[in-house]
């Protein structure tokens, strides 16, 4: 990766400005805090973009799809880091942050969910990844709540899941600890000065100084006309497109009455998940549609999630619906995130993380604090540098 320019602007009021205050940007803004940066995190409404929805499924192995192997890698890798990643976000915000380590189930509903399910489990099988085949019966002596009439499934016990909002909550409490100033601001745009970052306009029009903006701000990155790349030459907006996620909430009762572990499947080929907390919440979830930046909940993805969930685990019926809620899931062309410096000196993104942020929120910190402080980065992030894409500036020059 190529090394972002920290303080190239003087007077700067602070190092770093990270836009958006996402389970991304949040966990940014406070690594690179950590290591004495001064960072301002932009964003009028943090906490609540796509991680608001999110179910929080640490889930690489059990989400794996065929040609996606580099972005299978790093979420493994973000897998691998996240245990230390909460125990640290813990101690540094003094917040609990539920993490489920239950093996998550994958279950089949017919005879072509199976045939889908072992598809699956060929593959994973072929990329050496830890998964155990189940009969149905296996499936209800580890989850009784299932449907008796399911098919049969698969266990990944490295596959677990945390709860996204209290992590979020954890994250910026551990980052205002480390230094980093909350702007509540919309960002309106990048200040460039002589042909680099300086700051983030914001839509008061002012102005916050900075060296270098990283832009987390989800698939808000994408919009030229309105979002916080606004204003800057087309080449530079990184091919960001929203694809809506609507979800669910329940709540109930805690296992053993309640759901003890995250359960995913097919129902007549329709993918659903029912994701619990351990506390009686559980995440059931989720649409995936293209509605451009709609955040509404259609009754009909309403009642397509729960008859399918239904299907998978009946007694989630009994449940209170507390919450219908659908965001927007930042997606690139390739469905990998781009991370690293951009061809515009000082425009770092950390964004695109579509189906897997609040897993890759621990890697993708890291690396963006080891490119702001000169430290290696973690293997393989050249696969997700946001020059990958001809439109996003591949063919000028970046300074070392
Ligand atoms: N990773 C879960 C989802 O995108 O719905």
């Amino acid at each position: 990766m190529t090394h972002a320019r920290v303080d190239r602007t003087p007077p700067a009021a602070c190092d770093v400005a990270v836009v958006g205050a996402g389970v991304i940007g949040s966990a940014v803004a406070w690594r690179v805090a950590e290591r004495g940066l001064r960072v301002a995190l932009v964003d009028d409404h943090p906490g609540c973009g796509a991680s608001y929805a999110a179910a929080g499924m640490l889930a690489p192995v059990a989400e794996a799809s065929y040609g996606e192997e580099a972005l299978l890698r790093l979420c493994l890798e973000s897998a691998r880091r996240y245990p230390a990643f909460l125990a640290e976000a813990r101690a540094a915000s003094g917040l609990a942050v539920p993490h489920q380590t239950r093996a998550t189930l994958v279950v089949a509903t017919d005879d072509d969910d199976l045939r889908a399910l072992l598809v699956l489990h060929r593959y994973q099988d072929e990329l050496g990844l830890s998964v155990r085949r189940l009969t149905a019966r296996d499936c209800r002596r580890l989850e009784p709540l299932l449907s008796p009439r399911l098919r049969g499934g698969l266990a990944v016990d490295g596959d677990h899941a945390v709860d996204p909002r209290a992590l979020v909550r954890a994250l910026l409490a551990a980052a205002v600890r480390a230094g980093v100033r909350p702007v509540p601001h919309r960002a309106a745009g990048v200040v460039v000065t002589d042909g680099a970052v300086a700051g983030v306009r914001l839509a008061d029009g002012s102005e916050l100084t900075a060296g270098t903006v990283v832009v987390a701000a989800g698939a808000w990155s994408g919009r030229a006309a309105d979002g916080p790349l606004s204003g800057l030459s087309t080449d530079l907006v990184p091919p960001v497109r929203p694809v809506q996620g609507a979800v669910l909430r329940l709540r109930g009762r805690p296992a053993p009455d309640g759901l003890a572990r995250t359960v995913r499947g097919w129902v007549h080929g329709s993918p659903v998940y029912a994701v619990p907390y351990g506390d009686g919440r559980v995440v059931v979830g989720a649409t995936s549609e293209e509605r451009g930046f709609d955040t509404r909940v259609t009754a009909g993805a309403a009642h397509a999630l729960l008859r399918d969930a239904l299907t998978l685990v009946p007694s989630l019926g009994e449940l209170e619906l507390v919450e219908t809620t659908a965001r927007l899931r930042p997606c690139t062309p390739d469905n990998a995130p781009l991370i690293g410096a951009t061809a515009l000196p000082g425009l770092v993104l950390a964004t695109g993380h579509y189906r897997n942020g609040v897993l890759l929120a621990a890697v993708t910190a890291d690396a963006v604090s080891a490119l702001l402080t000169g430290e290696p980065s973690p293997d393989g992030m050249d696969a997700f540098c946001p020059r990958r894409f001809a439109g996003a500036g591949a063919d000028q020059e970046v300074p070392a």
